[in-house]
């Protein structure tokens, strides 16, 4: 028996396939007791009736073994090790998830009067107050809903600050090559055209940034929006360069804060020139976001952007209540319902309480150890084109390899990538921001044992490739599904039971 044979013996061949709950479905078997009908019952008109459904029917018990089935076969951080580049899938402490659960949070009704929800204004207002600081800018909006609504929402507000001092057709933004690709499209969706600026070894090309100024004409450019540390994983040492001549050209220096797990506590991005900022709290201050769970993404801006800012905006009065403003003039108005997205600025008040200026420090100091000390450990096997600590080139809070002479003896990124599930290992971010590569981030939250093991992991994939390379080439092995078409996945997806 091959290696292979044996690992697909003892490991997949064992658990068995989860049927669908459709094809589990028992015919009239009921789960739910529902409580005595205490009104009287009543036709639903046709009109609002549709045809009948076919849900599959089942006992409560059934349901819960299902379900705790499928969770079993899922790969969380809770579980596993996460190093998604760019994602910040760090360790979400329960203390977070207590403070969201409690009634008086968790059962609010974004319609209550503002005197009946002072515990919730008076955490809001104080997570406003403490965003505003570690940006050291003046005011924070909490209303967009993710990372990119809060790029959107900037880039409404720096238009809508341009329309009201007579300049509309700034029109342009300008965006780093290496850009989240959120970057480009918020800039669309808000009407705005965006050209790219080159970066050369992961920094911001000064003369690059000139020319296309000059190209494009300074009065026709809204912002730059620059990610600081960048995509690469590195700090851009020139960002005051960068934001004087963004500024000479009367243009805003917009910062994509997503890597904010890098600054916290060291560097305020008020200080460096930012004009505008978004926060992604998913990431920063936890509440992980794999799997398309909720986010939010607060904006924070200076006090000439401040009056333009979304409403309603939450106040403390002088007496010390606390109330929602709704009648700001130069507003560019609501940019979703209701206040904010409450339950995961629960979890990142409770976060940032919880460190304290010093801890908030020890955060991102320990984010960027961790990052460096992954490097160090994985870049004679892994190549890093930005990594060279002999020459002083460190890394942020992640880092990119380029793992050419491993590709070259015949796996490709994905096979790695597939051979890290084996292991335990979520896969990095891939062929972003450069092709072949990967790009891992830590965090903080992993332990000396944990990092250590990753290395490990690491090098017996490269060991693996010299000498069983079909180990490589044909995992996952070990996993509940084998080696998946992501591509068909996306693009042809079956979603109805047949
Ligand atoms: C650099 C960067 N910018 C923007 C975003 C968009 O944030 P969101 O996913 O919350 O919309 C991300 C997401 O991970 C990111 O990494």
């Amino acid at each position: 028996m091959t290696t292979i044979e044996a690992i697909k013996k003892q490991s997949r061949g064992d658990k068995p396939i989860e049927p669908l709950i459709f094809e589990k479905h028992v015919a009239g078997v009921i789960g739910v007791d529902f409580p005595p009908l205490d009104v009287s019952e009543t036709e639903v008109p046709e009109g609002v009736a549709g045809g009948s459904t076919t849900l599959p029917s089942f006992g409560q018990h059934d349901v819960m073994a299902h379900y705790t089935h499928l969770s079993d076969r899922n790969f969380s951080v809770d579980g596993n090790f996460y190093p998604l580049g760019s994602c910040t899938m760090k360790h979400n402490p329960r203390i977070n998830e207590w403070g969201a659960a409690l009634p008086g949070f968790a059962c609010l009704h974004p319609l209550q009067d503002d005197d009946t929800i002072q515990g919730a204004l008076r955490l809001l207002y104080e997570t406003r107050t403490m965003l505003e600081e570690i940006a050291g800018l003046h005011e924070v909006s909490l209303q967009p809903a993710a990372g990119a609504h809060g790029e959107f929402t900037a880039l409404k507000v720096i238009r809508a600050y341009f329309a009201d001092h007579g300049q509309p057709n700034r029109t342009v933004v300008l965006a780093a090559d290496t850009a989240h690709g959120t970057n480009p499209a918020s800039c669309t969706m808000c009407g705005a055209s965006v050209e790219t600026v080159r970066t050369v070894n992961g920094q911001t090309d000064l003369e690059h940034l000139k020319e296309v100024i000059a190209i494009i004409g300074a009065e026709n450019i809204a912002a730059f929006m620059i990610t600081n540390p960048s995509t690469a994983g590195l700090f851009d040492a020139n960002i005051k360069e960068i934001a004087d001549i963004v500024h000479e050209a009367g243009a805003k220096l917009y910062l994509d804060g997503a890597n904010m797990n890098a600054l916290l506590g060291r560097v305020r991005p008020g200080d460096f020139g930012a004009d505008a900022m978004h926060y992604n709290t998913h990431k920063t201050f936890s509440t992980p976001h794999g799997g398309g769970g909720p986010g939010s993404g607060p904006i924070a801006v200076t006090e000439e952007l401040a009056p333009y800012l979304p409403i309603p905006q939450v106040m403390m009065a002088d007496d010390g209540s606390f109330y929602l403003d709704r009648s700001r003039d130069k507003t560019i108005g609501k940019v979703r319902s209701f206040i904010c997205q409450f339950g995961v600025l629960v979890r990142c008040w409770s976060y940032i309480s919880a460190c304290g200026p010093k801890g908030l420090r020890n955060v991102s100091e320990t984010a960027v150890l961790n990052a460096n000390y992954l490097a160090a450990k994985l870049c004679t096997t892994y190549s890093m084109p930005f990594f060279d600590p002999k020459n002083g080139k460190f890394c942020a809070h992640e880092f990119v390899t380029v793992p050419q002479t491993l590709l070259d003896k015949g796996v490709t990124l994905i096979d790695i990538a597939k051979r890290m599930i084996d292991y335990g290992v979520h896969p990095p971010t891939m062929h972003w921001p450069m092709h072949d590569c990967l790009m891992v981030e830590p965090t903080e939250t992993e332990s000396k044992q944990a990092l250590d093991s990753f290395v490990d992991v690491m090098l017996q994939i490269a060991e693996e490739i010299s000498s069983e390379i079909e180990l490589v080439q044909q995992s996952p092995l070990e996993s509940d599904i084998a080696r998946a078409d992501e591509v068909a996945a996306a693009r042809k997806p079956i979603l109805t039971f047949k």
